[in-house]
């Protein structure tokens, strides 16, 4: 594989300022600027400078688990990707799981986020997945299509090096149950073929991140898959000795 491993860590509404001093702490080692794989952290927004001071020396990206889909105005509790990129932050995850069904969040709102966040620079970590019910009802492939088609309409060719796609199914979120890996490679197979023939992305670029359940012990397995490309992590990105683990084992499969 010729493709840079992308391993980011999901906070999601946790670490309370102390944690996130003890895990730059626990995860201090001089290898770690070292490391080849490309790593990245979303706290939450109040985190974002701290969690950015203490990442960027080290080579770790900094982002923010979600934004508005305007960049000012009347929108009160919401945040401008503006106002990201003003804190010169890397990333943002635009549409995850839990954004769509605790937030309501629907394939439209999730395209206009993702084509404002592009257009002021950020990169787009755009998550799609389909529900147990839909994997049972072999859905699967139907429900990544249209969270491809609708969430990524008129995203400009120019801009597809700031996407990276993260394939989470939604049963495999905080759940324990990681996909196996012929499911895992399959679903990120279907994705590259689709976007490559569909949207015109670079195949051999388009970097594609598996999450659900990914910790040290599963993570060999599932990132030396051919369309494997990275892992979006939530639960043990927490831990700093997971986490580092997890980008240790991305930067041996780093070209
Ligand atoms: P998990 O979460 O690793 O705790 O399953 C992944 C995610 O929601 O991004």
């Amino acid at each position: 594989m010729s493709r840079k491993i992308h391993i980011y860590g999901n906070w999601k509404m946790n670490q309370l300022t102390d944690d996130i001093y003890n895990f730059f702490d626990e995860m201090a080692d001089d290898s770690l600027a070292e490391l080849k794989c490309q790593g990245g952290i979303a706290p939450q927004f109040p985190h974002l400078s701290l969690v950015k001071e203490k990442a960027m020396p080290v080579g770790i990206k900094t982002g923010a688990q979600n934004c508005s889909h305007k960049t000012s105005g009347a929108f009160t509790g919401d945040t401008s990707p503006e106002v990201l990129k003003d804190l010169d932050l890397d990333f943002v995850i635009i549409g995850h799981s839990e954004r769509r069904t605790v937030f309501g969040e629907s394939n439209q709102l999730i395209n206009e986020k993702t084509l404002l966040a592009l257009e002021l620079g950020l990169e787009v970590v755009f998550c799609i997945g389909e529900t147990l019910a839909e994997r049972e009802a072999d859905k699967t492939f139907d429900v990544l299509r249209t969270q491809l088609d609708e969430g990524l309409k008129g995203v400009p060719a120019s801009k597809h090096g700031d996407i990276i796609i993260a394939y989470e199914p939604v049963w495999a979120i905080g759940t324990g149950v990681v996909a196996t890996p012929e499911q895992a490679q399959d679903a990120h197979a279907f994705i590259r073929e689709h976007l490559s023939n569909n949207h015109g992305f670079n195949r051999k670029e388009l970097i594609i991140q598996y999450g659900g359940s990914v910790k040290p012990d599963n993570a060999m397995g599932l990132l030396s898959l051919p369309d494997i490309d990275g892992a979006l992590v939530g639960g043990a990105s927490l831990k700093p000795g997971d986490f580092y683990e997890l980008l240790r084992i991305g930067s041996e499969l780093t070209p």
